[in-house]
C-alpha cells in the first residue's frame, strides 16, 4: 500500500473517532499537530514520514480523557494499522508513541523513552499547548470543567502525580499555567521546538501578568 493511502485510512478513522469532541482535543488540534509535525520533520531528516504522521493523528485518540475504555480504543487502533497494512514493528513504534507522549504520562514513572519520530510529535503536541493557542484551549477547557479563572488564595500546585494532575477541585485557569504551560518550552526535545517555544512563552508571560495587573485594578 501507498503511504498516502495508509495516511489516508489512519486520518479517516481520526475523523470519525474525534469529529463529537468537545474538551479542545478535536480536528482543529490535530490538524495544528499535522501541521507542526510537518515542519518539524524538515529538521529531522532520519525520522519516518509515515511514522511521525500516523503517531500525529492518532495521539489523541486513546486518551483516558476522551475514551471510557482505553483499552478497547488501543485495539481498535491496532486493528486500524493491520488493516492499513503497517508491519508489527511499525505497529509497536506507533503504539509506543502514543502510550508515553503525554504529559500527563510524564507525570508517572513507567514511561517508556520516545524514538525519535516520537520526539517530534510530542513536541508538535506541546506546541499547540502553549502561546496564544495554548492560552485559547487552557481557557476552553477550564471553562468546560468549571474551573475558576483565578484565585490568589490557591496557590499553584508544585508537584503532581498524574491523579493529582487530572484532579480538577480547586484548580484554576491561572494555576495551569504555573503547573503546566510554563513548563513546556524547557521541556521540548528538537531545537526547532525550543526555538518556537522561546517566542510562545513570551506571549503566554505578558498575558499572565497583564492578566493580573487588571485582576489588581492596574492599567
Ligand atoms: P496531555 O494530553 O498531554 O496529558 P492534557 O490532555 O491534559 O495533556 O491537555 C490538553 C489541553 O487541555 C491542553 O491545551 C492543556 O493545557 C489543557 N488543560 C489540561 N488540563 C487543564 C486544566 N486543568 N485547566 C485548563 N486547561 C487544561
Ligand atoms: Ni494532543
Amino acid at each position: 500500500m501507498e503511504t498516502t493511502e495508509q495516511l489516508a485510512l489512519i486520518q479517516d478513522y481520526t475523523v470519525q473517532q474525534l469529529s463529537g469532541d468537545k474538551s479542545g482535543h478535536g480536528l482543529d488540534h490535530i490538524h495544528r499537530v499535522v501541521t507542526n509535525v510537518k515542519m518539524l520533520l524538515a529538521d529531522e531528516p532520519s525520522a519516518s514520514y509515515l511514522i511521525t504522521l500516523t503517531a500525529a493523528y492518532l495521539h489523541d485518540v486513546i486518551d483516558d480523557k476522551l475514551v471510557s475504555d482505553v483499552e478497547a480504543a488501543r485495539q481498535g487502533v491496532i486493528e486500524l494499522l493491520t488493516q492499513a497494512a503497517f508491519s508489527q514493528p511499525q505497529i509497536n513504534t506507533v503504539m509506543l508513541i502514543i502510550d508515553n507522549m503525554s504529559f500527563s504520562k510524564s507525570l508517572t514513572t513507567d514511561r517508556q523513552p520516545l524514538p525519535i519520530e516520537g520526539l517530534i510529535v510530542q513536541d508538535a503536541d506541546r506546541l499547540d499547548a502553549i502561546g496564544a493557542i495554548g492560552i485559547a484551549r487552557a481557557i476552553y477547557y477550564g471553562g468546560k470543567h468549571g474551573e475558576k479563572i483565578y484565585d490568589p488564595t490557591v496557590k499553584p500546585r508544585t508537584s503532581m502525580t498524574k491523579a493529582e494532575y487530572r484532579n480538577l477541585a480547586n484548580e484554576t485557569i491561572i494555576n495551569h499555567f504555573y503547573e503546566k504551560l510554563f513548563k513546556l518550552a524547557d521541556q521540548m526535545n528538537t531545537p526547532a521546538a525550543k526555538r518556537i517555544a522561546q517566542a510562545r512563552q513570551k506571549v503566554m508571560s505578558q498575558f499572565v501578568n497583564d492578566f493580573k495587573s487588571e485582576w489588581n485594578g492596574m492599567a
